[in-house]
Order: C-alpha cells, then sequence, then structure tokens
C-alpha cells in the first residue's frame, strides 16, 4: 500500500512507502480517535516574513498530508480543531482570509476524500460562518454522507465552552419538556447532546506549535486523552511527526484511574500481553 499522491506540489517530496510507518507502530494498538490542535501558523509565516495568512495556506498542505497518513493507517476519527470561537476575534483580514481558504479548501479536497472513503462531519458553531463558506461544507458533508472509512471531524467556531452550554441547555429543555427527570441525569445524556455524539472520546490529543494548553478545546471529551506537544509548527507537521506521536502514544500506559498491576493483570487476561 502506498501513500496515494494527488494532493498540493509540497507534498510530493513525501514519498515514503506507508509501509515504512506501519513497521515502525503496533499496529493493534493504534488510537482509534486522534485529535489534533493546529497550532503555529501565524508563527511559521512570521519567522519567514510572510503574512500569517500565507501560514494558513500552508498549514493545508500538512493538514492533508495527516488526513491521508491517518486514514490509510486505518485511524478511526480524525479531529482538527481548525478555528475556535476565541478565532473570531482575530483581525478581520485573518478571520476573512481564515474563510476563503476554508471554503477553497473543502472544495478542493471533497473528491480526494470522498475516493478515500473519509466521511467530513463539522464540529461547532457552523452558523455564524459565513453563507458560501457553509455551503462549500454541507456539499463536503453530502458528499461524503455515505463513506465508511475515516471520520474526519472539523471543528470550525468550536470550543469547549460553547459546545458545553449549548449541551446545558439542550438538557434544560429535555428536563422542561419532561423528557429527563434532573436527577436521573447521566454522563451519557450529557454526552447525545455534545456536538461530538457517537464520536469516541480522542485515544490521543496533539498540539502542535510549542504551546503547552488545551485552548478550550474537547473540554469534556479529553477527560482521559494521552496529551502530547509537538514543538513543531504546524506547517512543518508531516508524517515522520505524526507517527512520532503514534510511537509516544503506544508507550504510554493508559490506567484510567486503576492502578499499574491492574491493568497489567487485565491486559493478561484479555491476551493483550
Ligand atoms: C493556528 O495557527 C491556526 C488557527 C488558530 C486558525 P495560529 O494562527 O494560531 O498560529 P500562531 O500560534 O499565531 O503561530
Ligand atoms: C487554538 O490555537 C485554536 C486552533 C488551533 C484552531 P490558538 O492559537 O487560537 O490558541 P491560543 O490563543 O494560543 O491559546
Ligand atoms: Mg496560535
Amino acid at each position: 500500500m502506498t501513500i496515494v499522491r494527488t494532493g498540493l506540489k509540497n507534498d510530493i517530496k513525501m514519498t515514503k512507502n506507508i509501509d515504512h510507518y506501519i513497521k515502525r507502530l503496533d499496529m493493534d494498538r493504534l488510537p482509534a480517535h486522534v485529535a489534533i490542535i493546529m497550532d503555529g501558523n501565524g508563527r511559521w509565516a512570521r519567522q519567514r516574513m510572510r503574512e500569517r495568512t500565507e501560514g494558513h495556506s500552508e498549514g493545508v498542505h500538512s493538514v492533508n498530508r495527516i488526513t491521508r497518513l491517518a486514514s490509510d493507517l486505518g485511524v478511526k476519527y480524525l479531529t482538527l480543531y481548525a478555528f475556535s470561537t476565541e478565532n473570531w476575534h482575530r483581525p478581520t483580514e485573518e478571520v476573512d482570509a481564515l474563510m476563503r481558504l476554508i471554503g477553497w479548501t473543502i472544495r478542493k479536497e471533497t473528491p480526494e476524500l470522498k475516493a478515500n472513503n473519509v466521511h467530513i462531519r463539522l464540529l461547532g458553531d457552523i452558523d455564524r460562518l459565513p453563507e458560501e463558506v457553509r455551503a462549500d461544507l454541507q456539499h463536503g458533508v453530502d458528499e461524503t454522507a455515505g463513506c465508511t472509512g475515516l471520520t474526519l471531524g472539523l471543528c470550525l467556531s468550536y470550543s469547549a465552552r460553547w459546545e458545553l452550554t449549548m449541551t446545558v441547555r439542550k438538557l434544560a429543555e429535555a428536563v422542561l419538556n419532561g423528557e429527563i427527570a434532573a436527577a436521573a441525569i447521566s454522563e451519557k445524556d450529557i454526552e447525545d447532546r455534545l456536538v461530538t455524539s457517537g464520536i469516541p472520546d480522542p485515544d490521543l490529543l496533539i498540539r502542535t506549535g510549542g504551546e503547552q494548553r488545551i485552548s478550550n478545546f474537547l473540554l469534556w471529551q479529553a477527560a482521559y486523552s494521552e496529551l502530547y506537544f509537538s514543538p513543531v509548527l504546524w506547517p512543518d507537521f508531516d508524517e515522520e511527526c505524526f507517527v512520532s506521536a503514534l510511537e509516544e502514544y503506544q508507550k504510554r500506559e493508559r490506567r484510567f484511574g486503576k492502578t499499574g498491576d491492574q491493568v497489567k493483570t487485565e491486559q493478561q487476561a484479555s491476551g493483550e500481553i
């Protein structure tokens, strides 16, 4: 199996066979869901005396190659933080350029995503996006609705506090309508009303660009995610960087509150080790 090379010209230099990456990984212990805070586009551009928006354009190449690799490896869910609620407060020119880029990218990439069986899911306050961009995004969603491979979650105008606020409103309505008793509200009732409903929690949460913070991303869902902070700016984040994150993830022991001994006993019983 070789990584399909139909993307933008910047991707062409990455021509390694996927077997090279597979050899380094335990394919039985791949994270089912990887979420990424794609940070560092602006700094990447400024370091080159270029406009911040050029960093965003360059970041699209990383989106393409990481999506392709995740799909080729068999990761089931990839969730990308592309534009936060707080990012609306950036200068208008940057916001406008980002909106144009989002529309352009989804239009351009939808055929390849569909060909690779990738299902697009929009996560966020999509109604705040400009109408043309919403139309482009909806087209991408409709085109890939029948795809059964990787689910690509695009977090646009997303923040976890916005999501949790919406969820609380929905639950309050359900209580008022008599659908649920307040005292009976469960974690599942909450999860069912998050924008990520139906998507398992991220196993691995990567942040590029060197900052070590969550920036209002998936606060509920990341309760037990393994966190991986990379100093690499998003436009430079390539297949090698992604596989290194997966390798690091595979070295971690996920205990979910139990003891290490308990985890080992359970793994032995299930034949994992
Ligand atoms: C991430 O890169 C992309 C978005 C938030 C839209 P930044 O634009 O935040 O880049 P830096 O952090 O300023 O370098
Ligand atoms: C987080 O990056 C949001 C996205 C990557 C879309 P920011 O650059 O907005 O985060 P802060 O402001 O450094 O926390
Ligand atoms: Mg940033």
